[in-house]
This record gives C-alpha cells, structure tokens and sequence, in this order.
C-alpha cells in the first residue's frame, strides 16, 4: 500500500473517531479547526483518488443511498443533520462552545423551534414556482419526488405574492409529516383492509414519499412545515427570524410553535413549554431545536461531522407507555443464570415495538411482583433496552405471584439457588464473630493461622439469591451461549460463524469443544454439503477462523467465558500473567493481587482451572492458536503503573484520551471515570471540570498537560 493510500486510511479513522468522540463521548480530543482541516484533506485525496472512495468514508456519511427507482439530484448545499442534547448541562456546553469560538464578543440569539418526526425535504422554487421536490438521501444526493411532493396540499405550487419580491432561485429546507389524528385514521383504515400498519407518523411519511406511484402519496395526509434555507439567489436575509416571516408572507408553512430566544435560559424554559404542550401539539416531536439566529454568526461557526455547530436538537427524555403482562418467562444465559422476562402486549414505545422486557433478576421480579394480567408501565430511551418502570395490579381475579422454577426451562435440568455471601470467624464461646471475609478460603486460611479450636466458620448469605440451571454443558442454552460468546467480536472475533452457522455446526455434532473450530477445515468436503454452506461460503469460514487463530492473551482469556472476568479484568490477567499456563498455574493468592481482582473473581477463576473439562478443553485449545504480544509495553518496560488509580478529565493532547488511557492500562493501571479517596492521581487536560474540584477538595495528586510526559515516563517517582 502506497503511503498516500495510507495516509487516506489513517484519515478515515481519525475522523470517525472524533465524530464518535465529539458527539457521543462529549470529549473532543481535537480542535475544530484540526477536524475540519482532516475532513478538507480527505476530500482531496478522495478528489485525485475517486477509485478509492468507498461507502464507508465519512465523506459518504449521513443517511441511507438513494433506491434507484427515482431520478438522483445533487442538492446545491449538503443537507446536513443536528447534533442531539440530552439535558441542560449539554445545552450549556453548546452555549458555551459557541461563544469561544466566536471569541465571547457576542450576546447571542437563539431561534428555537418543535423538532418535527418527519422527513427533510428540499423545495427548490424558481421565480416563484415549485420546480423540484427532493429527499434528503445520504444529505449530499437525494431522490427527485417532484411528483409527489406535488401532491402535497400545504406546499405551495406557486409563491404567494407579497411585499418581498420573489428570489430568482429559493430552495426551501422543512419536514413533510402526518398528523397524529390522520396517522390514527390511516393505521385504522390500513388494519381494515387487512393491510400492514405503520410504527409510526415518521415511517409512514418517509414510505409515502417515496411511493413510485404519485397516485398513493396523494392518498396519504402528508403535510409540511419549512425549517430552514439551502441555495438562495436574488434576495438577502439576515436573520432566521426574518426568513421565516418572509416564508409565511411568500405562503409558505411555518410552525407556530417557533419563537425567539434572548439567551440560553430563555431556551431551556422554551424546552419546558414545549414539553408540557406536547400532548395538545397536533403532530409528534420528539424534541426542540435550537438555532443561533443571525445568518452571520452561522457562517463564522461553519459545520462538524456533517452537522452545523450552530445548531443543535434537545432531546425529550424517554417516553413512558402502559401496556398489559401476558407472561413471565425465565431465559437462560450462557452462564446457566436464569432472568426472569415479562412478555407484554406489543406496543410502540418512541417508535418501536416492545413486546418483551427483562426483570434482571429475581431482586427486581420480588420488587415489581409483576403477575400475568396486571398492567405494566415501560420506558424506552433512544436505543436504550426497555425497562419495567411500575406494574399495576389487576383488581379482581389477580393471578398468583409468579415462583422461582424448579426446572430449567431449556433443558429440564434442576434449578439452583445461588447466594452471593459473606463467611465469618466466630468465636464459639459467646457466638459473636471475630471477623468478617467475603471468601471462605480467605476464612480457612484465616482460622489455620489462628490455630485456635474456639474458632468456626459460618457462612451468611447476603441478598436475594439468583437462579442458576445445573445441566452446565448438557443444557443447550449455555452451550450454544458459551459459544456465541467465544466467537464474538470482543473475544475470538470470528466473523463468518454467525449465529445460523454456528448453531447449525452444533446440532450437527461438527463442534462439541472449543477446539473443534479449528479442526473444521479437515471437514471441509463434508461443511460443502450442508444445506447453505457453498463452496464459498465454507472457504470463508475456514479463513476467518484461520485469522483469528492468532489472538491477543487478554482477547483468549475474555473468550473462556470465565465467571465475572469481563473484558477489563481479562486485561489485567493477561498484563499480570503473561501466559496461559501461568494462569492456571496462578494462586489466590496471586490472583487477589492483581487490580481489580477481589476474592470472589479470584474463586471464580480457581474453581474454572480446577474443573477437569475446562483443563483438557484449553489444553486442547492452545494447541491452534499463535498468542500475540501480550503487553504491548512488554518491549520496554514492565508494569510500571501496576497499583495506580487513576482518573482523566478534560481535553488531554498530544496524546488522545484513548491513547493516554491504553497506555496506562497496558501498563497496570486501574483507569477509572471518577474520582475517590483511593484515586493516586488525576490527569487533567483542558476545560476540566466537576472532577478537578472534587480532586482538589479530596487532595488527589493533581498531574496538568505539562507534567504529562514526565508523569508517563517515570511515574513512580514522580508521585
Ligand atoms: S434543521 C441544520 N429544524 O431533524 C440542520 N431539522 O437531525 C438541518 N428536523 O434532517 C435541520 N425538525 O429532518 C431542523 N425544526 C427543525 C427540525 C429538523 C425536524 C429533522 C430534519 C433533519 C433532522 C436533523
């Protein structure tokens, strides 16, 4: 691969790093002027390299690929999408992002407005008359539905006459949406005739749109408000404000809800109203959206990631729906831990069906008590997994309380009840105890070194106990489970054994252990004859598992599916142990001694090395796989931050919070979010906030931007 080629790659990354890091993690580790600087030199490879361009490069980002059924038009302006705001504290960072980079000189309007649950369109109109309806697309082409859009009653065909003239060329930028009460009408009217309903208003405006037929979307209740301004030629405007007034005297839809905003607070309250006028607004939002006002100010601003930065949507919080419990079903992991699960009435929570919902554990299903008939309220916030807010008890009749099973559910095998406890060292003589362990080993150990026969152990079970099915390997759902887990993207990560495969090379007997998998390739004649496993797709197969037989020591470990070692404590033993065998080999003892490890995990990871099965199971294992690097400071030095607690905040540069993080990490490091007592140490970039205080407050070593490296190098003495 050429330099140049590389370079592209390396871009891409970069970029999509930072749109993940601006937007999501709130963190930005560039400047804005650096991003836009890599976006600028992306393009222009792309412009020398079209060949190269794929469908994943961020240039190619934003929304789906027009079908191919209508004609494509190249919008005069990318169509670009708003960055999303959860609380106030968002809102303020927004606020005050934008007054550093006009550089605080500017007390600043905001125009606020109901974020419509619709499809963006552009109109373009010349001299007056609508000449061209198109969708947003992936926001740089959209689909030309001039015909439809035609169809549409509130989108004028022709621009009012008024005081203000007309421009030669207006692209006018809004939502086409349905009602509620027509959304209503049109899901009763499709159920009768026995046709499919829609999710929601937003889906059902979308799908209306892009009918081939104009035919069917003018059968459809769309309407349309206009929110904003693509390409204008022949006329000026300064300020949203004014666009707006000018849209409404041209004939143009224009929200009613829309106001003005002087200052940041004036927004927030613009929210509260909003939201408490939300049941009587005649159409669904699902939020607000702020705007600077002034034309100018916006252009200064410019745009991030395909989103303006003088913009920005604030969120309503999750929706909360009522709904009916038709059963309570116990699902089984690939731990043998059952979960209690309600099965519910479908219904729509922010636009997506919910028909089932986990009750977590028997803690939480004695805490709800939900039984079959009683009414449930569910909650659902953006992708976020539902979650049983309340039940209500049916009045009359009210069904028994639901009982732990005795049987596991998928394989018939006894149920047990497992505790979480505590073991204490009491003295016989007055039967008080002597000390408190949360490991009986611990508490052996303890008693052996006492030497006394006025001492005993006796173990306290402490909360609610979880339910666990004992046919361990015979049970189908853990098996299959430890094996989903095994091939998954953050263990072994092989790609071609999705779950149909996967499961399919089970009940056909092809894999019963770990390392049946790479034994496939010697049944390969055989895989070619299965029923959807081609020639290919089993060359594939046998290539994705061949890749990752060479994998990283913490990845393997994190594989096993070892009780409580998630993927940070599969770190710490790989950065500790260094090989397999030594963790095998690893006592208590050494175990309890690495970050993070306490003496349950450590019992968990005892009792996995001593169960025969897992023994030859690993062994045999090994036997496939090349091991990399298990440390990737391992070339120059030891754990050098092994014992350390540390806490980042800020923007932190050279380095990027990523990299400053795996450092630490890779090196021993516990790297937490928050700041305690035991914190040794907080690194603080730029702009830190709440956890410099608390740090302070608390007396944690403080370590700035200029004592970074010196505190990478040498932590030790440096502290
Ligand atoms: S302005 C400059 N205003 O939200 C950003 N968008 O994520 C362009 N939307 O594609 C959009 N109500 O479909 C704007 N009052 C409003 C909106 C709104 C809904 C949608 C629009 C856009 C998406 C952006």
């Amino acid at each position: 691969m050429n330099n140049l080629k590389k370079r592209y790659i390396y871009i891409q990354e970069q970029i999509r790093s930072n749109d993940y890091e601006y937007y999501i993690l709130d963190r930005p580790s560039i400047s804005d002027h650096q991003y836009d600087e890599l976006f600028k030199e992306l393009k222009q490879i792309e412009l020398a390299h079209p060949d190269w361009v794929t469908s994943e490069s961020p240039s190619q980002r934003v929304g789906i690929k027009p079908s191919t059924d209508f004609a494509t038009f190249k919008h005069f302006k990318q169509m670009l999408s708003l960055a999303n705001a959860f609380n106030a504290d968002d809102i303020e960072n927004f606020h005050d992002r934008i007054l550093k980079n006009l550089g605080n000189k500017e007390q600043i309007e905001y125009f606020c407005e109901p974020k419509m649950d619709g499809a963006a369109v552009s109109l373009i109109y010349e001299r007056g008359i609508l000449a061209r309806g198109v969708t947003r697309g992936d926001g740089t082409i959209g689909e030309d539905i001039t015909s439809n859009i035609r169809t549409i009653r509130s989108v004028p065909l022709s621009l009012k006459e008024s005081q203000n003239s007309f421009p030669d060329l207006l692209e006018v930028r809004g939502e086409i949406f349905i009602q509620k009460s027509d959304f209503n009408a049109l899901n009763l009217r499709a159920k009768e005739k026995g046709e499919k309903v829609f999710a929601n208003p937003r889906n059902a405006a979308a799908g209306s749109l892009r009918q081939l037929d104009p035919a069917v979307t003018s059968s459809r209740p769309l309407a349309f408000f206009a929110h904003g301004i693509g390409a204008c030629q022949g006329h000026e405007f300064t300020d949203l404000e004014q666009i707006f007034s000018t849209f409404s005297s041209w004939g143009l839809p224009v929200n009613n809800y829309n106001k003005l905003a002087t200052s940041i607070d004036e927004c927030l309250h613009y929210f509260h109203d909003i939201e408490a006028a939300r049941e009587n607004i005649p159409f669904e939002i699902d939020g607000v959206v702020f705007k600077v006002n002034k034309l100018s100010l916006q252009k200064q601003l410019g745009e991030i990631a395909r989103s303006p930065r003088w913009a920005i949507a604030h969120k309503f919080p999750a929706e909360e729906v009522h709904t009916e419990i038709e059963a309570i079903d116990f699902q089984v992991g690939r731990t043998g831990i059952l979960t209690p699960v309600a099965k519910l009435k479908t219904i729509n929570v922010g636009g997506v069906n919910v028909s089932n919902c986990t009750l977590h554990n028997l803690d939480e299903l004695n805490r709800l008590d939900p039984r079959v008939g009683d009414g449930a309220v569910i909650k659902r916030a953006g992708d976020v997994i539902p979650k049983m807010v309340k039940v209500i008890p049916k009045k009359r009749n009210r069904a028994a309380a639901v009982q732990a099973p005795k049987k596991c559910p998928s394989c018939g095998s006894k149920t047990i009840f497992n505790f979480q406890a505590e073991w204490l060292v009491m003295n016989i003589n007055n039967s008080k105890p002597v000390k408190k362990f949360s490991s009986n080993y611990e508490a052996q150990k303890y008693l052996d070194d006492q030497q006394s026969s006025q001492l005993n152990i006796v173990e306290n079970r402490l909360n609610t106990p979880f339910l666990k099915c004992s046919g361990g390997n015979n049970c189908p759902e853990i098996f299959q489970g430890k094996f989903t887990h095994f091939v998954s993207r953050k263990a072994m990560d092989i790609d071609g054994l999705g779950q149909e495969i996967l499961y399919t090379l089970i009940n056909k007997k092809y894999i019963n252990d770990f390392a049946d998998i790479f034994s496939l390739k010697e049944h390969r004649a055989e895989l070619e004859k299965l029923e959807r496993f081609g020639q290919k797709s089993v060359e594939n197969l046998i290539q994705s598992i061949d890749q990752s037989a060479s994998v990283e020591l913490h990845k393997l470990i994190f594989s096993l599916g070892i009780e409580e070692v998630g993927e940070t404590t599969a770190r710490n033993l790989a950065n500790v142990f260094k090989s397999m065998e030594a963790l095998q080999n690893a006592t208590f003892q050494d175990l309890i001694e690495v970050s993070d490890i306490g003496p349950r995990v450590a019992t968990k990871i005892i009792d996995y090395f001593c169960n025969i099965e897992n023994i030859t199971s690993v062994k045999k294992l090994l036997r496939h796989l090349s091991i990399g690097n298990p440390n990737i400071n391992d070339v120059n030095e030891e754990m050098k931050f092994l014992g350390l607690q540390i806490a980042l905040t800020g923007k932190i540069s050279p380095m990027s919070r990523d990299e400053v993080k795996n450092l630490l990490l890779s090196g021993g490091a516990k790297v937490t979010s928050s700041i305690s007592k035991k914190t040794d140490c907080l690194i603080a970039g730029e702009n830190a906030g709440s956890k410099l205080e608390k740090a302070k407050a608390l007396g944690v070593r403080i370590i700035d931007a200029t004592e970074l490296t010196d505190f990478i190098n040498d932590p030790k003495t440096f502290l």
